[in-house]
This record gives C-alpha cells, sequence and structure tokens, in this order.
C-alpha cells in the first residue's frame, strides 16, 4: 500500500504534466488520458489503478521469468548452448550494432520453448482467480453461482497426463506439439478472455533480454554462492531476532541492525 502511495504520487505529476504539454505522445498513458481519439472516458482514480495494474503485473512475471530461464539455462548447458546458437544466427543476419524486431522475435522459435518450459517448471504465476456466474457441475460436484475459486494451475503444470516426464526441462515438448500453447490445460499466461493482454510483449521483454544476455556474456553459478550467503545472513538474523526476543533484548536488537545498516551504507 505504502509502495502504491508513492506510485500515484509520481503519476499525478505526470498526468498534469502531459495535461498541460500540447505535444501528442503515443504511448499508453496518452491512450487512457483520451487524447480525444478514444470514447472511453477513464476519470483519474481508474487511469491510476490501469496503470497500476499494468506495471503490477508486467514487472514481476517478467523479471521472475527472466531469473528463472537463466536457472534452468545454467543447469542445462546443452540446451543454453543450442539456445545461443539460434541467437547467434541470428545476429549473423544483422549489422553489429542493429537491434532486434518483431520478425527476428517471431524467429526464435527454441528461444520461445525454453520460456514456456521455464514458465511452466517454474509457475511464475501459481493460478487464476474466476467468480462462477451460474451454477457450476465439474466432475459430479456444484460449484455453486457467485463463488470465487481459485484454479491453482501448478498442479496442473505438473500433471504427467499433460506433460509427461513433467520435472524434466524438456523445452522440445513446446516444438513436438505446436498446439500444447493453447491447449486448455495450458494456464501460463491464464485462459479465455481474461488471458493475460501483455502474453507476447512479457515474451518479447524475456526474449530480447536472453538475446544480448546470451551473445555478449558467458555467466556461472558464482551467483549461487552469493544467494547462499544471504540465505545465510537472512536466516541468523532471524534466528538472532527469534533470540533476542526470548531474552527480552528485542529493543537493543533493533538499534544494532539501525547502527549495522548505518555502517554497511556509510562504508560504500
Ligand atoms: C512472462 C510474463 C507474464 C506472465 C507469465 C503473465 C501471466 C499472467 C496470468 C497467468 C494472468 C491471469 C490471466 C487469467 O486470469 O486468465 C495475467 C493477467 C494479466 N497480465 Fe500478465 N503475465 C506476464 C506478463 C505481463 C505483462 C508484460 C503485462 C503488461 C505490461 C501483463 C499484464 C496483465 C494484465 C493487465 C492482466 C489482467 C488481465 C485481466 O484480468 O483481464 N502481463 N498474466
Amino acid at each position: 500500500m505504502k509502495g502504491r502511495k508513492i506510485i500515484i504520487r509520481i503519476l499525478k505529476q505526470i498526468v498534469a504534466e502531459r495535461r498541460a504539454s500540447s505535444t501528442v505522445q503515443d504511448n499508453i498513458l496518452a491512450e487512457l488520458l483520451g487524447n480525444g481519439r478514444t470514447k472511453f472516458h477513464l476519470n483519474e482514480e481508474q487511469i491510476f489503478d490501469q496503470v497500476f495494474t499494468l506495471l503490477h503485473s508486467g514487472y514481476e512475471t517478467v523479471s521472475t521469468t527472466s531469473m528463472m530461464t537463466l536457472k534452468y539455462l545454467h543447469d542445462h548447458p546443452k540446451i543454453l548452448e543450442e539456445l545461443r546458437e539460434e541467437h547467434l544466427a541470428l545476429r549473423e543476419r544483422k549489422r553489429p550494432e542493429e537491434p532486434i524486431d518483431w520478425n527476428d522475435f517471431n524467429s526464435m522459435r527454441f528461444t520461445r520453448a525454453v520460456i514456456l518450459e521455464a514458465s511452466r517448471l517454474a509457475s511464475i504465476v501459481n493460478g487464476v482467480l474466476r467468480k462462477t456466474v451460474k451454477d457450476v457441475e465439474l466432475n459430479g460436484f456444484i460449484i455453486p453461482k457467485g463463488w470465487r475459486i481459485y484454479v491453482s494451475t501448478t498442479n496442473i503444470n505438473y500433471d504427467p497426463l499433460h506433460y509427461p516426464e513433467p520435472f524434466k526441462f524438456n523445452p522440445w515438448r513446446w516444438l513436438a506439439d505446436k498446439s500444447l500453447e493453447s491447449h486448455n490445460f495450458c494456464f501460463l499466461f491464464g485462459g479465455g478472455p481474461r488471458q493475460c493482454p501483455g502474453k507476447e510483449f512479457g515474451m518479447f521483454l524475456v526474449s530480447s533480454f536472453l538475446h544480448y544476455f546470451v551473445t555478449r556474456y558467458s555467466f556461472a553459478a558464482f551467483l549461487y554462492c552469493l544467494i547462499d550467503i544471504s540465505g545465510i545472513l537472512y536466516a541468523s538474523t532471524y534466528i538472532l531476532f527469534f533470540l533476542a526476543v526470548l531474552f527480552g533484548q528485542s529493543e537493543s536488537f533493533a538499534k544494532a541492525s539501525i547502527l549495522f545498516a548505518d555502517g554497511s551504507k556509510s562504508k560504500k
């Protein structure tokens, strides 16, 4: 909620600047503000809600998908090699600094399969929410009208009936059966009329990140050490806090933490 307040404050400023400016912009905020091009008139609160939804739904999903795809690529060097070959071949068709475009993105068949497989195994979004508008019968059970239901897509993602050897990282399954992505059990981006509107944009962001990452960098498991170390630090802090509370020293612990945080800041 605190984060939302900060974002709303920034948005209010941007909207005021946009309204005061005579420059016509071509972006989502301009569309939401109307600019005289649309019959829909949203009030300020509705506009902020829409921008907030886009920021919220578009940020965590893309960053987590990118991170988990890298993790699986790291764990499967042969797959990383095949993916890198796809991107190096693409680079050869372009001038050195020429950016990738929509056609390049559409040609990244193996990359798409890798991202889908990482999204399936890591279950970036664990489920979707729905509300029944009428009584629904499902396998002999009745879900009454008006119920809110949560469809756990993680379970579907690991179902061996849909994905043989479900715990194996196997991008080729998406190439062998092209229709897999549009099956009614594939909920990586939700389904029906509420399916994620940012699907292709999100796929594009992850694909372009991978493109520049694998064509310009190599990476090693050093990161895991960092994650392990930070994990140990976190765990020790919690244990210390727990002990401090137990022995009535939580105030001293809080002061010590603040001093420690200040000290680490001033060292930078
Ligand atoms: C890899 C990245 C992404 C994944 C895995 C993902 C996944 C999902 C899923 C599972 C849903 C629920 C759909 C449903 O209820 O049927 C959803 C909804 C939504 N997503 Fe994404 N998403 C991604 C990227 C994005 C991006 C980049 C944007 C926009 C910039 C975005 C905007 C939205 C919005 C606005 C909704 C709500 C749609 C509605 O309720 O009508 N998503 N997303």
